[in-house]
């Protein structure tokens, strides 16, 4: 692509920028909206209500520090604040740790399907995006431990990734670990960590506290209903916690958003709830499209991947059209090398029974 007037930095233009989950439906129909992996159950209503006594203060500008966000984050986990930074959503602390550590040449290692965002910070930084195969939409240690190189300099790990919803055991992690050379990030990034019911998951917090070359993230949008909010936070050893934040803007995170934060941390009942939900329909919505005769990878977050046959009329794109015309949106994933796959995110039982329903009308057309 070629633009008049001043030319950015190499890799920019090469860019296809990130397109969120689609929101409208045609027709003007109130959509039912899957395509984000946004909780059905909302944020918790302490949340909203701390949000909302923020708007007294909206002339001040926030604690840069967002100190008390931290040490909540600090209380809550067990971790020591002085290592978490936090950011306006996980999205923003991609980019921040990929500036501070990427230049023009350098590698960044992730899994083919891994989440789109490694790949678009890499190249914004003029960085060479490395995704390594995958087997079974899992991520593949041994290839991407061969993909690493002397120009790498940080290696992605979704875990569960988005938008497979398949994960690695902690041992597994551990291995990926051990075999990085010491100068290279590994970036275990654990958005959907809450909804994970696996004995031999965790989402890295041990690793971050023993390495110096860990870093977990998290974010507040997903199981805590905040994602409008935009806030995530990154725990980090020392040395890389410090170059975060000499490179993050000095307010990155509004008022609202920390005063939010710290009251959904507080509220672990509406966590509970939330988690509840999905172990109750995660498996039922899968079960459903099985009956169907629609493959399902499984999933331990909340959305799960679904498979559509190839043949015309019925393969991903009719299935996205015939439900949009349903008022349904679930999230084409043609843009992660999947196009012949929907991910669903869990809704709301009403959302789930609708789905399956507009999928029982589409498989069985003529
Ligand atoms: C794996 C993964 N990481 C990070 C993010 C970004 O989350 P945030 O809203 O905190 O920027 C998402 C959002 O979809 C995600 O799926």
């Amino acid at each position: 692509m070629s633009l008049k007037g001043p030319v950015p930095q190499p890799g920019i233009l090469d860019i296809d920028p990130y397109v969120p989950g689609e929101s409208a439906a045609p027709g003007g129909i109130k959509p039912i909206k899957l395509s984000s992996n946004e909780t059905p159950l909302g944020p918790s209503a302490k949340a909203i209500a701390a949000f909302k006594a923020e708007a007294d203060h909206l002339e001040r500008y926030p604690d840069g520090g967002a100190t008390a966000l931290r040490k909540a984050i600090g209380e809550r986990y067990g971790l020591n604040p002085d290592r978490i930074v936090c950011g306006a959503g996980s999205d923003e602390l991609i980019s921040i740790i990929t500036h501070a550590y990427v230049g023009p040449g350098d590698e960044v290692v992730y899994a083919e399907h891994g989440f789109l965002m490694y790949k678009l910070a890499t190249l914004a930084c003029g960085g060479i995006p490395k995704p390594v195969k995958e087997k079974a939409l899992t991520a593949d240690v041994d290839a991407m431990l061969a993909a690493v190189t002397p120009k790498t300099k940080i290696v992605f790990l979704a875990n569960p990734n988005n938008p497979t919803g398949t994960y690695i055991p902690h041992d597994e992690v551990r291995r990926l670990h051990k075999g990085l050379p010491g100068n290279v990030i590994l970036v275990l990034d654990a958005a959907y960590s809450e909804y994970v019911r696996r004995n031999d998951y965790e989402a890295g917090v041990e690793l971050v506290a023993s390495s110096d070359n860990v870093v977990m993230m998290r974010t507040f949008s997903k199981i805590y209903g905040l994602a409008a909010l935009r806030l995530g936070w990154a725990y980090c050893p020392a040395g890389i916690a410090d170059v975060m934040n000499r490179t993050r803007g000095p307010f990155n995170v509004s008022s609202p958003a920390i005063a939010a934060g710290i009251a959904a941390l507080a509220d672990r009942n509406h966590v509970e709830e939330a988690v509840a939900h999905n172990d109750r329909w995660l498996p039922w919505v899968e079960a459903e499209c099985r009956k169907l005769g629609l493959d399902v990878t499984p999933s331990v977050g909340n959305f799960l991947l679904i498979h559509f046959p190839t043949a015309e009329g019925k393969d991903a794109s009719a299935a996205d059209a015939f439900l949009k015309s349903r008022g349904i949106i679930l999230r084409r994933v043609a843009a992660y090398g999947l196009a012949q796959c929907l991910r669903m995110t869990i809704g709301t039982e009403d959302d789930n029974r609708k789905v399956i329903a507009a999928l029982t009308e589409f498989v069985g057309r003529k």
